[in-house]
C-alpha cells in the first residue's frame, strides 16, 4: 500500500451501532413473476459479464450505439490509471441520442416533455430536438467554437440545455455545466479554469413563482480582465432586464434561432474529451472531472435499460435531477436520448405552486419510471402521503433512488406510497437504489429490477461487467459481515479519465490511497448475503441533499469574510437533506461579536462565494477550534458537539481543555 493522500489522513473505517443496526434488515422484494418475463435483461447478464469483462462491454458498445468507425480493442489499460476504452472507434453522441433514430423512423415520439415552472408547457418529438441541435451547433461554430473548446453553461432546467450539451458534443466541444444555484464567484473560477470560449446562459428562470436571474452572474463573473470568454448566448426564459454588452452578448433566438438546420455530424474518437464537470473534493479548489466519449455513452445507455428496465416505445421516464450534477448528465442529457426514451423534464422545485406538483406531474404525462433523491423523498414523508394520494400514479412502474444512501424507512414509504399508488397497487413497483458519482459517470451498484430481491436500504449489488469491492485498511477483501473501504478493482468504461488540467491529482486523490484500486471516498459494508450498504463519505467531502460539498470550500469560504480567523465545518446529519453544513467560526480580535447579525452575514457570505446549496445552517462562534499537535482540526469532536452527542476520545488533541471552552461558550 503506499502513502495516505493529505486529505486522508483523518479517514477511518466506519463502525459503530448505527452500522450494526443495518446488517438486521431482513425484508426481500422480489420481482412479480409478470415483471420479471417482461424484463429487458435477465441474470444471465452477470454470469455473462464475469467470463470476459471486456467482451461484455464490447458488446454493450456495439448493440447500443453506432460508430461511425468500429473501434480495434476494447480497453487499453497498459498506463494506469489512464484508461483508454474502445481504442480506434469514432463515434458522435448527437448523432446516436437524435439522428439515428429519426432515421430509423421515430422521428414522431417525444424526446421531451417539458413543464415550465409557471405551467407552460413544450413538447419536442426527435425530430424537432435533433432540428434544434443542429440549428445550434451551427450558430455555436458561426461564434468561432471549434473541436476540443470549452463552451460553459450556466442555465435552468429548460430544453435549450439539453439542446446545448448535444449542439457542443456535435462539434467536439467540452462542455463544462455550471449548476444554476452557484454563484457569479463560482462560475468565475470554473470559466478560468477551463479556459472557456464560449458560456450559455439564460436572462433567468422560475423559482417559486417568480422570476429569479441567471445572466448578471455571468455579468459579474466576466467582469475581470484576462478571462477565455468571447461570447455568451443568452435565452430568453422569464424576460426579466439585463444588462447587455454589444458585440459579445447574443440571443438564443437571434443566433440559434436564426441558424440553418442543416449540420452534419462527423464521428470523434471515441476518447475525444466529452465534458468537464466540476465536484468537491477535500481541498478547497474544485475538481474538474474530465468524461470521454465512447465508454461513457456505453455504460450510460447500458445501465440506462437495465437498472430502469427501459422499454423505450411505452416508458414515460422522468429523472428530477438538475442538468448541472452529474445525474443530469448522464441520465437526462445522454442516456435517455441515446436510448430512445420519452422523458419528462421540469424547471421548478417540488412545492410550486403546491406540494402536490411532482404527482400532477406523473399522472399527466403517465410517467413509468421516475427517478429521485432521498432527500426529496423524505421531504414528501414530512408533508404527508395525503398529498400524493391526490394524484393518480398507477403509471408508475420502476422507481429510483441516487445521490445518498437512503433509509429503510423512507424507501418503505417510497415504495408504498409512491410505488403502490398510495396502497390501491396490489404489486408496488420494485426500488432500484442507484450508487455511482459524478467520477464514475455512470451508475455501479443497483439491483436489476426484474432480477434482484430488493432489500430497503442496500444499494446491493455491482451491475454486470463492474468490479466493486470493500477492502480493509491494508485493502483486502472484507468477509461478508464486516465493513471497509469501497473501492473499485477494474476499470470501467464510464471512468473520469481524469482531472482537468491536473494529472498528478487525478492519481493522489483516488488510485493512491490503495494500490491499483479506484478508492471511492466511500465506506461501506457487505452483509451476510454479500449485499452491499453504503455508509457514506470517510473523508472531508459532505453530502447535502444529495449534493456535494467540500468541508475545505466552506471554510476558506468562511475565513475570506474579515470578521472571521479560524473556520470548521462538519457535516451533521439531518432527518431531510441527509447532512447539514455546521460552521465553527473563531472571529478575529477586532471583530465584534455581534450574535445574530454577524451570523447571518456570514451564512450570506458564503452564499454569496459559493451558492444557496452551501449556506450553513448553523454557524456556532467559538473561542478555539480542537487541534491536534499537528495542527489538524479534529472535525469528528466537532460533529459530536453538532449533532448532539457526547464529545469522543480528545486524547490526542493539542489543548485539551479545547471542548470544555467551546461547550462553556455555547451555552452561553
Ligand atoms: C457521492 C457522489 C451519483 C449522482 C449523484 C451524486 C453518494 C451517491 C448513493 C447511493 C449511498 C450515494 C456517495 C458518493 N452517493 N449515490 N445510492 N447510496 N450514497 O454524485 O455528487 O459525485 O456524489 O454521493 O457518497 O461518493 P456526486
Amino acid at each position: 500500500m503506499s502513502q495516505q493522500t493529505p486529505g486522508s489522513t483523518a479517514m477511518q473505517a466506519p463502525q459503530g451501532d448505527a452500522f450494526e443496526n443495518l446488517s438486521q434488515e431482513n425484508r426481500r422484494f422480489a420481482p412479480s413473476a409478470e415483471f420479471a418475463a417482461n424484463a429487458v435483461v435477465t441474470a444471465g447478464e452477470y454470469a455473462e459479464a464475469d467470463a470476459d469483462r471486456p467482451a461484455f462491454w464490447a458488446k454493450q458498445a456495439r448493440e447500443l450505439l453506432s460508430w461511425s468507425k468500429d473501434f480495434t480493442q476494447t480497453l487499453d489499460w497498459s498506463n494506469p490509471p489512464f484508461a483508454k476504452w474502445f481504442v480506434g472507434g469514432e463515434i458522435n453522441a448527437a448523432y446516436n441520442a437524435l439522428d439515428r433514430h429519426v432515421e430509423a423512423g421515430h422521428g414522431d415520439r417525444v424526446a421531451i416533455y417539458f413543464e415550465g415552472e409557471p405551467g407552460d408547457t413544450r413538447t419536442y418529438t426527435y425530430a424537432q430536438l435533433t432540428e434544434e441541435v443542429k440549428k445550434a451547433a451551427n450558430a455555436f461554430e458561426s461564434l468561432g467554437v471549434t473541436k476540443g473548446d470549452r463552451v460553459a453553461v450556466y442555465l435552468p432546467m429548460i430544453p435549450e440545455a439539453v439542446i446545448t450539451l448535444l449542439a457542443c458534443a456535435r462539434i467536439g466541444a467540452i462542455h463544462s455545466v455550471v449548476f444554476g444555484g452557484f454563484s457569479a464567484e463560482a462560475l468565475r473560477s470554473r470559466i478560468d479554469d477551463a479556459e472557456a470560449k464560449l458560456v450559455v446562459t439564460a436572462d433567468g428562470t422560475y423559482r417559486r413563482g417568480k422570476p429569479s436571474a441567471l445572466k448578471p452572474a455571468v455579468d459579474d463573473a466576466l467582469a475581470h480582465d484576462g478571462h477565455t470568454v468571447q461570447n455568451v448566448v443568452v435565452v430568453k426564459r422569464n424576460g426579466q432586464d439585463v444588462d447587455w454588452h454589444e458585440g459579445r452578448d447574443h440571443w438564443w433566438a437571434d443566433t440559434v434561432g436564426a441558424a440553418s438546420a442543416e449540420h452534419t455530424a462527423v464521428g470523434h474518437d471515441a476518447e475525444h474529451p466529452l465534458f468537464i464537470l466540476y465536484t468537491s473534493g477535500t481541498t478547497g479548489k474544485p475538481k474538474g472531472i474530465l468524461h470521454t466519449t465512447g465508454g461513457y455513452l456505453t455504460q450510460g445507455a447500458y445501465t440506462h435499460k437495465a437498472v430502469f428496465d427501459l422499454h423505450p416505445e411505452t416508458d414515460v421516464y422522468w429523472c428530477t435531477a438538475d442538468v448541472g450534477w452529474i445525474t443530469g448528465h448522464s441520465y437526462v442529457a445522454y442516456a435517455p436520448l441515446i436510448n430512445g426514451a420519452t422523458q419528462v423534464m421540469y424547471e421548478g422545485t417540488p412545492d410550486s405552486p403546491h406540494q402536490g406538483r411532482w404527482w400532477e406531474i406523473v399522472e399527466k404525462y403517465k410517467v413509468s419510471i421516475l427517478y429521485t433523491a432521498p432527500t426529496a423523498i423524505r421531504t414528501f414523508m414530512k408533508w404527508g402521503k395525503e398529498i400524493p394520494a391526490k394524484s393518480d400514479l398507477s403509471s408508475i412502474r420502476v422507481l429510483g433512488s441516487v445521490g445518498e444512501p437512503i433509509n429503510p424507512e423512507a424507501w418503505m414509504w417510497y415504495r408504498e406510497v409512491i410505488g403502490g399508488n398510495g396502497g390501491r397497487k396490489q404489486t408496488p413497483a420494485p426500488i432500484v437504489d442507484t450508487w455511482w458519482q459524478t467520477e464514475t459517470g455512470a451508475q455501479m451498484i443497483a439491483p436489476l429490477p426484474g432480477v434482484t430481491a430488493t432489500k430497503p436500504g442496500s444499494a446491493q449489488v455491482p451491475l454486470p461487467g463492474i468490479a466493486v469491492d470493500v477492502v480493509d485498511e491494508l485493502g483486502e477483501t472484507v468477509p461478508n459481515g464486516h465493513g471497509g473501504f469501497l473501492v473499485i478493482r477494474e476499470p470501467w468504461p464510464a471512468m473520469l479519465r481524469g482531472i482537468w488540467g491536473d494529472p498528478e491529482r487525478f492519481k493522489e486523490t483516488y488510485w493512491s490511497r490503495f494500490e491499483s484500486m479506484y478508492f471511492a471516498g466511500d465506506g461501506a459494508k457487505k452483509d451476510e448475503d454479500g449485499d452491499i450498504w453504503l455508509l457514506g463519505r470517510v473523508d472531508d467531502v459532505m453530502n447535502i441533499s444529495g449534493h456535494r460539498l467540500s468541508t475545505a470550500e466552506i471554510e476558506s469560504a468562511l475565513v475570506s469574510h474579515p470578521a472571521v480567523a479560524e473556520a470548521a465545518v462538519v457535516g451533521a446529519a439531518d432527518e431531510t437533506t441527509g447532512q447539514a453544513v455546521v460552521a465553527f467560526v473563531i472571529l478575529r480580535g477586532d471583530a465584534v461579536d455581534t450574535g445574530d447579525d454577524i451570523v447571518q452575514e456570514l451564512r450570506n457570505h458564503v452564499s454569496k462565494e459559493i451558492g444557496p446549496i452551501a449556506k450553513p445552517k448553523t454557524i456556532l462562534v467559538v473561542p478555539e477550534l480542537p487541534k491536534t499537535r499537528s495542527g489538524k482540526i479534529m472535525r469528528r469532536l466537532l460533529k459530536d458537539v453538532a449533532e448532539g452527542r457526547e464529545v469522543g476520545d480528545a486524547t490526542t488533541l493539542a489543548d485539551n481543555t479545547v471542548m470544555a471552552q467551546i461547550a462553556r461558550s455555547l451555552k452561553k
